[in-house]
């Protein structure tokens, strides 16, 4: 196995890091937890939970006997290959709806040069992948989504693969690229995951939610029930650039973002799909009111070609990275190899609420 040459490296690597964190690096260590609380919490919500919820070849064994033993993104790993598969791949059409003016500024960002190769992390279906593979010599999509990877390798081709496989723990090899289209916020071990992709030394872009009472992907239903604040680490860009930073990243640029987005059809077809997620269904419970407060919320939204809503994400950048000497292992099958700033960006209709 091309593997077996840094096996001890990574696992060495992944058990340090791992540690330190159950060790409790105090206020890291309650980082993390709240991470998993959040992202324990977001998975159920269908909407959400696409919001929150490894290379090569296959899912490596260090990989493998981690997860085996029930201590990397399992719980991640069982609702991306259950519920949230199947509610993603029920709304695929509405999320790419909602992404479409979002992902011109990741493409943009990550700039991919032909003769370059792209790792997608958290591909999903592989959408973003075949986009960024027109351009790039090579695009590899990495998911812990049996099902998701099911479609995504229906656009397989001659310099687009997919593989299965965890990117905080799989070895990954090297890249130019690094990029991320909402995959990134589901990690156990979010440092560990970041410099886990900080060793293809390639430079890194990828897109995050805000707030999800501020980003009205989710927050119209949130807000008209009365929803308390989420701790999504993700929201706070103090806490991304730190992240980072912590991973081994320098010049790590967090930029907001905010474009109108078609949620939905109409109001019926938008209420049903917040209807899906088991935290606003939880806010509504037991208030007779509850359906009509989030009906009456999109209805502002309503315009004659659907439901349009203002999305706000982060754009988050790093520039090419050295790479680390060790923890690093050969790729399988000549596969992957290889000052904080914030911004604001707004394009489209002033508020964003229009087309
Ligand atoms: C919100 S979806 C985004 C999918 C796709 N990038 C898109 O924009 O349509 C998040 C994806 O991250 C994947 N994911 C979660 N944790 C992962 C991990 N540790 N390693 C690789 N992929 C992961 C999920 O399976 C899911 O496909």
């Amino acid at each position: 196995m091309p593997v077996s040459g840094g096996f001890a490296g990574v696992v060495l690597g992944v058990g340090r890091g791992f540690a330190g964190v159950v060790l409790g690096v105090g206020g890291f260590a309650s980082a993390v937890l709240g991470v998993g609380g959040f992202a324990s919490a977001v998975p159920g919500l269908g909407w959400l939970c696409g919001h929150r919820g490894g290379f090569v070849g296959a899912v490596t064994a260090v990989g493998r006997s981690l997860r085996s033993r029930g201590m990397v993104n399992e719980r991640q790993a069982e609702r991306w290959n259950g519920e949230s598969a199947r509610r993603w791949l029920a709304s695929r059409e509405r999320h790419a709806a909602v992404r479409e003016r979002l992902l011109p500024h990741l493409y943009r960002a990550a700039a991919v040069r032909p003769g370059e190769r792209v790792l997608d992390v958290g591909c999903g279906c592989g959408d973003t992948s075949v986009a960024l593979a027109r351009t790039a010599r090579e695009v590899v999509g990495i998911d812990i989504s049996e099902p998701l990877l099911r479609e995504a390798r229906r656009a397989e081709a001659g310099n687009v693969r997919f593989v299965r496989g965890d990117a905080q723990v799989d070895p990954l090899g090297a890249f130019d690229v690094v990029v991320s289209s909402f995959g990134v916020m589901f990690f156990d071990d979010p440092v560990a995951a970041f410099r886990n992709l900080r060793r293809t030394g390639g430079r890194l872009a990828f897109l995050c939610w805000q707030d999800a009472l501020v980003n009205e992907v989710f927050a119209l239903p949130l807000r008209a029930l009365g929803a308390p604040p989420a701790e999504d680490p993700f929201a706070d860009p103090v806490w991304i650039r730190q992240t980072l930073t912590s991973a081994g990243y320098h010049g790590v640029r967090v930029q907001a973002l905010h474009e109108p987005a078609r949620l939905g059809d109409d109001v019926a077809d938008v209420t049903a799909y917040a209807m899906e997620s088991t935290l606003v269904r939880d806010l509504a419970a037991g208030n007779a009111r509850a359906r009509s407060l989030i009906e009456a919320a999109f209805a502002e939204r309503q315009r004659p070609d659907g439901v349009w809503i203002e999305a706000a994400a982060y754009l988050v950048t790093a520039p090419r990275q050295g790479r680390d000497a060790g923890g690093w292992s050969a790729p399988i099958r000549g596969g992957p190899r290889g000052a904080t700033g914030r911004g604001s960006a707004r394009s489209g209709p002033a508020g964003g609420r229009g087309r």
